[in-house]
């Protein structure tokens, strides 16, 4: 069988050409969010859906497309899709893990650093004309070398956050997850709980899924717990924290600042934020490198090619699924 596969919107070009040279390809190059309704009338009949993180397949999808037989998912976070429902129809689902580590936590260091030193808020002040000369009281800033880093999810984004934290400006690391991490010793990384994380960190850094656990992981008790000097940092995705309580602590000061490239219903995000000078606001883009999304492309592909040369993708979500796995994949050979 020759599988054919749906491509939804636009993504580098890589992948595309990678799965053209073995299958039938459908590619749109939409760039909109897609309804419920567009997705069902894309996929309802295809094999393989390479997915945007903005593509939600919940069980009604899932249930209109009866030839389906992989998720794709361009992207490591995967809680657009209701793996549980997908893993009892036995659709395979992927990610792409291991491509955007590095670049994600260059961007945790972009946004540490320009909310810190005020950035974003400078580079209006000089455009709007509003600079008289130097002054010694203008845009003071917090200094990031020698402070304290607390990493929340010492997952492969977290561990590159803390090389960089720890080799490129000193920082001391804490870091909170549900195992203690025996490499990171090599950067004095600390293994606390959250509450000791909060509470003694100058930057806090979300670096985990989104689940139920961690669903508002971070509401108004805990950014009370935080430092009135601190900056939170949120790249992982935005329902992680309560938007309408880090409004009102950022309005009422209880902590420095916050930069978040992440929302909780994006591309929505609540109303008063924008006014306020104490927070960058980015279009949730932490992996959008030239590099990194053209190896999220080949990434993407490259598990649908496994899967059907009868390899285990690399970017397996749904292991269980491992247990037939080769007669699985014999049969999508059929
Ligand atoms: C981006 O947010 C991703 O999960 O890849
Ligand atoms: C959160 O990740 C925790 O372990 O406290």
């Amino acid at each position: 069988m020759r599988p054919n596969i749906v491509i939804t919107h636009m993504i580098p070009e890589k992948g595309v050409n990678m799965l053209r040279k073995k299958f039938d390809v459908e590619y749109h190059t939409n760039t909109d969010i897609l309804s419920k309704k567009q997705i069902i009338s894309l996929v309802k009949d295809k094999d393989v859906f390479l997915s945007l993180l903005t593509d939600k397949i919940d069980k009604e999808v899932i249930d209109s497309c009866p030839n389906l037989k992989m998720i794709s998912n361009y992207a490591v976070g995967y809680n657009n899709i209701d793996v549980k429902y997908a893993t009892k129809k036995n659709i395979i689902v992927t990610n792409t893990p291991r491509t955007l580590d590095e670049t994600t936590s260059d961007f945790v260091f972009a946004l540490i650093l320009a909310v810190s030193r005020r950035i974003v808020e400078s580079d209006k002040f000089m455009r709007s004309g509003k600079f008289k000369g130097w002054n010694a009281m203008d845009f003071i800033g917090f200094d990031v070398f020698n402070s304290t880093l607390g990493i929340i999810g010492m997952g492969s984004i977290g561990k590159e956050v803390a090389l960089r934290g720890y080799h490129g400006f000193n920082m001391k690391i804490l870091y909170s997850d549900r195992s203690v991490k025996p490499d990171m010793i090599s950067v004095k990384a600390r293994h606390v709980n959250l509450h000791t994380l909060l509470k003694e960190s100058d930057f806090v850094t979300l670096n985990i899924p989104l689940s139920q656990e961690t669903y508002h992981l971070i509401g108004e008790e805990e950014l009370r717990i935080m430092k009135k000097t601190a900056y939170l940092i949120n790249t992982a995705r935005g329902e992680v924290v309560d938007e309408k309580a880090l409004y009102k602590a950022l309005k009422e000061k209880w902590i420095a600042g916050a930069a978040i490239d992440v929302y909780e219903e994006e591309p929505k995000f609540t109303h008063g934020l924008e006014k306020l000078n104490n927070i960058i606001m980015t279009p949730h883009i932490a992996s959008a490198s030239l590099q990194t999304r053209e190896l999220m492309s080949a990434k993407a592909a490259k598990n649908i090619i496994d899967v059907f040369d009868g390899r285990i993708p690399e970017g397996l979500v749904n292991k269980e699924i491992l247990s037939d796995f080769n007669v699985k994949s014999k049969l999508l050979l059929l």
